[in-house]
C-alpha cells in the first residue's frame, strides 16, 4: 500500500481496541498505510486509510498496536490524537472492550455511554497544554452529542445485531491488573455503568484537539461484583470480543457510511467545537 495519501482531507477515524486490532470489512477499500511521527512521538500503531463503499476516505489506527503490545498505561495517547488531527480527522469513533457494572448490561451487549469517571493514577500524559501553553477546555459532557445521537440512531435502526444501551457512566481505571471486589462495589454505588482503561486520556485529548469523539463499549464481563460469575479473566474478555467481532464491525460499517452523507458533514468536521481550545487557552 502506498505510504502517503494526499487525495483529500480524512475527517473520520476509527480507533480499534481490544479483538478491532484491524479494518477489514467488506466494502471497504485500503488505499495507503501512513507511519507518522508527531511532536509526542510515535502512534500505536500505522494509520490505515480506507475508502467507505461511498467513496469517502477514513483513518482506522490500533490503540493498542498492531500486534496488541501497548498496555493502557502505554498507549502513546498524545500521539494518537495529534497523528490523526494532522491527516484532518475531525471525528473519532472509539471502541472498547469493557466490564459491565450492572446485572441489565450484558456480556456482548453495547453501551454508549454519557459521562466518565477518571480513576486513573495521573501518570498518563493527558494535556497538550502545558511547558508554556495553559489552556482548560470543558469536559462537562465528554462524549459528542451529536456524534453520539447518529450512533444510537444508526443502531436502532439495525434489524440484527447486538443491543446498544444509549447513555451510562464509564469508569476509567488504571489497570493493569483488574479490580478488586471492594473497588467494583464501590464503582457501582458511584452509579457506574461500566468500567475500562482506555478512554482516558483520550476522550481529553480528542476535546483539546477540536475532535468530536464518541465510544461504543463491548461488555465482555461483570468485572468481579456479582458473586454468582467467576470474576472477569483476559480469556473472557478476548472470547466475548471475538464472538461479538461481526456485531461490532456490521455497527461501525453503518455509522461510518451515514457520517459520510452529506447532511452530516459540519457535524464530521467538528465546526462546533471549531476554536473552543484557542478561547480556553489563558497564555497571553
Ligand atoms: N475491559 C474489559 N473488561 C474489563 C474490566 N472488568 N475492568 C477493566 N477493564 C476491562
Amino acid at each position: 500500500l502506498p505510504t502517503t495519501y494526499a487525495a483529500d482531507p480524512v475527517r473520520i477515524a476509527v480507533i480499534g481496541g481490544t479483538g478491532i486490532e484491524s479494518l477489514t470489512h467488506e466494502g471497504f477499500t485500503p488505499v495507503a498505510a501512513l507511519t507518522i511521527s508527531t511532536p509526542w512521538g510515535a502512534p500505536s500503531s500505522p494509520i490505515n486509510i480506507l475508502k467507505t463503499p461511498s467513496g469517502v476516505p477514513i483513518a482506522f489506527l490500533s490503540r493498542h498496536g498492531v500486534h496488541h503490545e501497548l498496555n493502557p498505561t502505554e498507549v502513546p495517547g498524545r500521539a494518537n490524537i495529534a497523528a490523526l488531527r494532522s491527516i484532518g480527522v475531525r471525528t473519532i469513533l472509539a471502541f472498547s472492550a469493557v466490564g459491565s457494572l450492572q446485572a441489565g448490561i450484558r456480556p456482548r451487549d453495547f453501551v454508549l455511554p454519557d459521562q466518565i469517571i477518571d480513576r486513573t493514577k495521573g501518570i498518563r500524559p493527558s494535556t497538550f497544554f502545558e511547558d508554556g501553553i495553559v489552556g482548560h477546555v470543558g469536559f462537562a459532557d465528554p462524549f459528542d452529542a451529536g456524534l453520539s445521537k447518529v450512533i444510537a440512531k444508526v443502531a436502532a435502526e439495525q434489524a440484527q445485531g447486538a443491543k446498544l444501551h444509549v447513555g451510562g457512566t464509564v469508569i476509567c481505571m488504571e489497570g493493569p491488573t483488574f479490580s478488586t471486589r471492594a473497588e467494583s462495589a464501590m464503582y457501582r454505588s458511584w452509579g457506574g455503568s461500566v468500567i475500562n482503561m482506555s478512554v482516558l486520556p483520550e476522550a481529553k485529548l480528542a476535546r483539546e484537539a477540536e475532535i468530536a469523539y464518541a465510544m461504543v463499549c463491548m461488555s465482555t464481563d461483570y468485572d468481579c461484583w456479582k458473586t454468582d460469575e467467576p470474576p472477569v479473566d483476559v480469556a473472557t474478555v478476548v472470547a466475548n470480543m471475538r464472538s461479538n467481532g461481526e456485531n461490532a464491525k456490521h455497527l461501525m460499517s453503518a455509522v461510518l457510511n451515514e457520517l459520510a452523507r452529506e447532511e452530516h458533514e459540519d457535524l464530521v468536521e467538528a465546526k462546533h467545537l471549531e476554536g473552543s481550545s484557542k478561547w480556553a487557552n489563558c497564555t497571553k
